[in-house]
Formats: C-alpha cells, structure tokens, sequence
C-alpha cells in the first residue's frame, strides 16, 4: 500500500506551511509565531483538543479515532525549532530573518506532522487515541525533556512515542532504523587550565597553560584509542581552545571546550571518568591545575526493538521493503527525542531526502517531495497500531 492518495491531494497545501514555517524559523523555546500558527492548524482540522504552553512552547493535539475500544494512545512526535545559522540556500523562500534558519529540517518535521493530523482528524480510521506532539528547542535545549517535565507522557495517557527525521544524502523516500542505539549520548566539557604567565622570552618563568592545554587535548584522544573496547563507539572532540592575546605574552589560563558522544551508558560513564583524570593529570604534570565543568547532555536514543521492527514495517508499507534498511549504523549525533524513548517504548526513524547539503549546512533545504511519504507513514502508523 503506497502513498496514501487523499494525502497526495493535499501535497500542495502541506508544502505551503512548510515555506511559511521555512521563511519565519524561531530558536529554542523562542517561537511565537510558530507555536500559534501550529494551534491554529490543529484547530481548524477539528482535532478533539489542542493544548499550547506544554513545556514552555509546546503545543499537543488528540485526535480520537471513529472507535474507543482499544483505549490504546500513541504519540507522534515532530520539533518545531530552528538554528543560529545565516541561511545561503537561495530559495524564495528562505528565510526572513538573518542569522536563523531552518537548517535541520524541524519546519518539514512539524508540516509532516500537521499533515497527518489534518488527515486523521478527517479520516479517524482507527480504534484509540493519537496524541500529536510539537515539542520546542530540539537544538540544545531539551525540548522534549520539558514537555515530559510538564507532564506529557502522564496527562494524555500516551503509551508508545515515534518521532522521525530526515536525512539528507539518503536516497529520497528511503527509510532507515535499527533495533537499539540509534544515536548518541551528547555530553559537554569545558577545561579552564590554570599556569602562571610570564614574558614570552622567560618561559622558565612560567606554567605555560598553552603547552598544558594542548598536551590535554593530544592525551583525550587516548579515550577512544587506549580505554573504549575497540569494537564500541566514542568520539572526544575538543572544538574550542582559547588563550592568550599577544605574541610575546605566555597567558595565564587557557580554555577548552568540546563534546564526548557514546552509544552506551557504560562508555558514556568510563569515559567521562577518564577525562577527569587525564585533565587533572596532565594539568598537574606541567605545574598547573585544571577545573572541569561536566554538562551530561542527551541521553542515547535508543529504539525498542519490537517497536522498531513495526514502524520499519509500516516504512515498508509506503515504499517498499527494499527500500526500508533495518540496520542502519548508528549516527553520533544527539537527539532529545531519546528522552521520551526513555519513558516509553518506542521508535525513531530515519527518511531520505536525496542529495543535497546536509543538516546544520547554510545551504540545506528540506525536500518538500518527501512530505506525502511522511505523512502516509504517520497515517499508516495510526491506522496499523490501532486499526479499526
Ligand atoms: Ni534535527
């Protein structure tokens, strides 16, 4: 059973909301426009209850399907938020805003979304309750974990979650999950190394927090090379090193900042314990100290099996089995939508939106022809969970 035919009539009308959300990107729980424009959507479908303000911004729509038997609930998870880039895409309808753009997709995520809700709420083939989830500050501010904070998951009764993203450089319409960890872990540091400056020309004279700085940064990379199983996951960047100002000036401190990103607690925890002591070590080692701020980010997003295996058979209903890969590897990028995996079984999936910059690019752009496959997945995940 391909593309649903009724939502392939309202492609049109979908891509629209998708270039308007596109042309006006909101950040984090910031986003007003996009919010009310959301609400008023969801209203206008009929859907039985709209709620607004959940987890600061989020907004939640249940739609009751024809019967109520089951009393089963499902949730369907998109993210509303945009990013602090200055869009390069040189689309008429890029956006309105210099320095914010919808660089990973969220506003194809939330017109998806809104499909499927304009659908079910029309349709309601299906025996229990859909509860449509649009969650604010995917981008670093754990959006989801505040809208389970303010009670989602509890006040609508949901008992499963499935979210979806897009993925650029998959070929277009193809999905892609796996059992287990489907991204990573997203933890945080920041180093302030502590020396003693000096004139450039008297370096006995000093405790060169440079030299301390960059020893640190080269020692890191044992983590992944010396301490995880080989056959695990790790990555330990440090993307920030500041010091000094001037040539001739060996400065007093030097900062660094980076990210740790594992697939699996006991990576995550040994190798957070191994930063600790190679930093302080090191530091120590050279004369100097080293205070270590730790921020334990995104947890790992991990797929329940069953639920995995289903949502990958409901891909296959849209566009084939062979184009549905059930063992993609693993991504060591973050997601929050890990939070609500956390609470509930359920699935995250991959969808392809053929060639084209990728996630996070100046010149990303979403690809509006993969809305009706989108939407018929969330359609068809609906009306298969809970069939009438
Ligand atoms: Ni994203």
């Amino acid at each position: 059973m391909p593309i649903i035919n009724r939502i392939a009539d309202f492609h049109d009308e979908i891509t629209g909301w998708r270039r308007d959300l596109h042309q006006h990107p909101e950040l984090q729980y910031d986003l007003p426009r996009t919010a009310r424009t959301v609400a008023e959507l969801l209203t206008g479908f009929g859907c039985d209850e709209v709620v607004q303000g959940l987890g600061k911004t989020g907004v939640v729509a249940v739609i009751h399907g024809r019967h109520n038997k089951s009393g089963k609930v499902i949730g369907l998870r998109a993210d509303m938020d945009a990013l602090p880039i200055v869009e390069a895409s040189g689309k008429p309808y890029a956006s309105k805003t210099s320095g914010r753009m919808h660089a990973c997709g969220h506003d194809g995520h939330t017109a998806m979304l809104l499909g499927a809700a304009r659908y079910l709420a029309e349709t309601r083939n299906f025996d229990g309750t859909a509860v449509l989830i649009f969650q604010p500050a995917e981008e670093g501010g754990a959006g989801a974990k505040a809208m389970i904070d303010d009670g989602l998951l509890d006040r609508f009764g949901i008992q499963e979650v499935f979210g979806m993203h897009n993925f650029p450089g998959l070929p277009l319409g193809d999905f892609a999950i796996r059992h287990g960890a489907l991204m990573a872990a997203t933890d945080e540091f920041s180093i302030v190394c502590e020396g003693y400056g000096a004139h450039a020309a008297r370096p006995n004279l000093s405790v060169d927090p440079v030299l301390m700085g960059a020893a640190i940064v080269q020692n890191l990379q044992s983590i992944a090379a010396r301490n995880v199983d080989p056959l695990e996951s790790v990555v330990v960047s440090v993307t920030v090193f500041q010091a000094g100002k001037a040539f001739n000036v060996i400065p007093q401190t030097a900062e660094l900042r980076g990210t740790i990103r594992s697939l699996t607690a006991e990576v995550r925890t040994l190798a957070e314990k191994r930063l600790r002591i190679i930093v302080e070590n090191t530091a120590a080692a050279f004369g100097g100290t080293a205070k270590i701020k730790f921020h334990r980010g995104y947890p790992v997003t991990a797929n329940n099996p069953e639920k995995a295996d289903f949502a990958a058979g409901i891909a296959a209903q849209i566009v084939g089995q062979s184009r549905v890969n059930t063992n993609v590897a693993p991504i060591m990028g973050g997601e929050d939508f890990s939070y609500m995996l956390e609470q509930r079984p359920g699935a995250f999936i991959f969808v392809g939106i053929g060639p084209g910059a990728g996630l996070h690019h100046p010149e990303y752009d979403f690809n509006d022809e993969v809305i009706p496959v989108g939407v018929s997945y969330w359609a068809r995940l609906v009306e298969t969970a809970m069939a009438a």
